[in-house]
């Protein structure tokens, strides 16, 4: 059936594209549950041993699924408790699942890195809560070792998020292996891309979780496999999806995760290093340039940051629409963040004054590791041109060199004006 909807103009750099090779479309494309169904245990198995994961792991439709099933289980354990800690700077799918759950959202503030911290949290781990949900937004780790200690003070369970964050790591390990549970995403955008699916990590209740896990359904095969076609038209074919289709894209349900999920994750897993490598690689290169152009936009500060995201906390608005109307200008797709989710949601009322400041000058820049040199020139060349067509005045940080330069980019850009009349 043909689609009703307008079609879009789709930009020369987009955001998002699978991490797909000939493989992932044929594995997808040739899936059949006869003979492909023992791909979530082989998953399951090398995933435990690349992180070095001693505890539980329930293969999960989604993300949210993953939380939904640890805040189930914590429920029973917990029935005088009924709150649950997120920061406000999120996405929905942090959110949806304590009110599918009949729990209470509390949103709290995050810090200059855009997480939540031990300061903006420590009023609200009240005895009343369950848990706290620690994600590691856009790549870059939370102060999780404090936030933890906390709320053990409080017997509150850290159900670390991953979902953004996979393959991160420090000294002490893997990032969603060492505290109480933690929830990891395989949806479009993440470092390891399904049509969708997740894992919940687990390494408390190893009874509890394994039989609340036997209550997820069956995701039906054809629904994943249009899921794998759309995906395959939206980000490949640059084609518009079927308007009857396109919430099977955002819905979650209470499912196990798919075997055609699993079957493209598998063939991805063994590359995560590489992806991570070309990220940072990507993120490094469009830093430089932009640091370079006197803008004034924080980072997140994290040394080990895995780059799922490269966002930019601009502290002028002015200037953050500027740079992201040089990226429209040239077919670049800029990724938006969030609205607090505390501004969205009525009558959740709270006092978050660093997320309301600050989230309206925040985006992110693509740095996928499919992004082709001419992609990435594009993006530098943009970053170039704010600095050269907008006039932005050299910062007092610019180096004489930088200085140098500016004025000479700016005297050139007029003799070239100049001529042409
Ligand atoms: C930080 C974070 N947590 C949770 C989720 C939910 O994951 P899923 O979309 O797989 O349900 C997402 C999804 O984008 C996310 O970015």
């Amino acid at each position: 059936m043909s689609s009703n909807a307008t079609t879009p103009s789709f930009p020369k750099v987009t955001f998002i594209k699978p991490y797909w090779g000939i493989k992932e479309f044929f594995g997808g494309t040739f899936y059949r549950d006869v003979g492909d169904n023992n791909s979530i245990e082989i998953l399951t198995k090398k995933f435990r041993n690349k992180l070095n994961i001693k505890g539980t792991i329930i293969p999960t439709s989604s993300g949210r699924t993953a939380f939904e099933l640890a805040l189930r289980v914590l429920k029973n354990k917990y029935p005088e408790r009924n709150k649950v800690v997120i920061p406000t700077y999120g996405c929905k799918g942090t959110f949806d699942p304590i009110i599918k759950t009949g729990l209470t959202p509390v949103l709290v503030d995050v810090g200059k890195d855009l997480n939540i911290t031990p300061s903006t949290a420590k009023d609200y781990l009240t005895t009343e809560v369950l848990a706290v949900l620690v994600p590691h937004l856009s790549g870059c780790k939370a102060e999780i070792e404090n936030l933890a200690k906390m709320a053990k003070e409080k017997n509150i369970i850290i159900i670390e998020d991953v979902c953004q964050a996979l393959g991160g790591r420090n000294s002490t390990g893997f990032w969603g292996t060492q505290y109480d549970m933690a929830i990891f995403s395989f949806g479009m955008g993440k470092n390891l891309m399904a049509t969708a699916g997740g894992f919940l990590v687990s390494n408390v209740f190893e009874k509890e979780i394994p039989d609340e896990a036997k209550n997820l359904g069956d995701e039906n095969t054809d629904t994943v496999k249009k899921r794998f076609e759309n995906v395959v038209s939206k980000y490949f074919l640059k084609k518009d999806i079927e308007f009857e289709t396109r919430n099977i894209m955002s819905s979650y349900k209470y499912n196990k995760m798919h075997p055609l999920d699993a079957k493209l994750l598998l063939i991805q897993i063994n590359r995560l290093e590489n992806i991570l490598q070309k990220r940072r690689s990507n993120a490094e290169k469009i830093i430089k340039e932009l640091k370079k152009t006197g803008l004034k936009f924080n980072l997140q500060e994290d040394m080990n940051n895995v780059y799922t995201k490269l966002s930019l906390i601009f502290e002028d608005a002015n200037e953050c629409s500027e740079l992201k109307s040089c990226f429209h200008k040239m077919g670049i797709e800029p990724e938006e963040m969030y609205a607090p989710l505390h501004l969205s949601n009525a009558g959740l009322k709270s006092s978050c004054p660093y997320s309301e400041k600050v989230y309206k000058n925040v985006f992110n820049i693509p740095i996928r590791p499919n992004l082709k040199n001419k992609e990435l020139n594009m993006i530098l060349k943009a970053i170039l041109n704010v600095k050269g067509s907008n006039g932005l005045k050299p910062s007092s940080k610019q180096t004489g060199g930088q200085a140098r330069l500016h004025k000479i980019f700016t005297r050139l850009k007029r003799k070239t004006k100049k001529k042409k009349h």
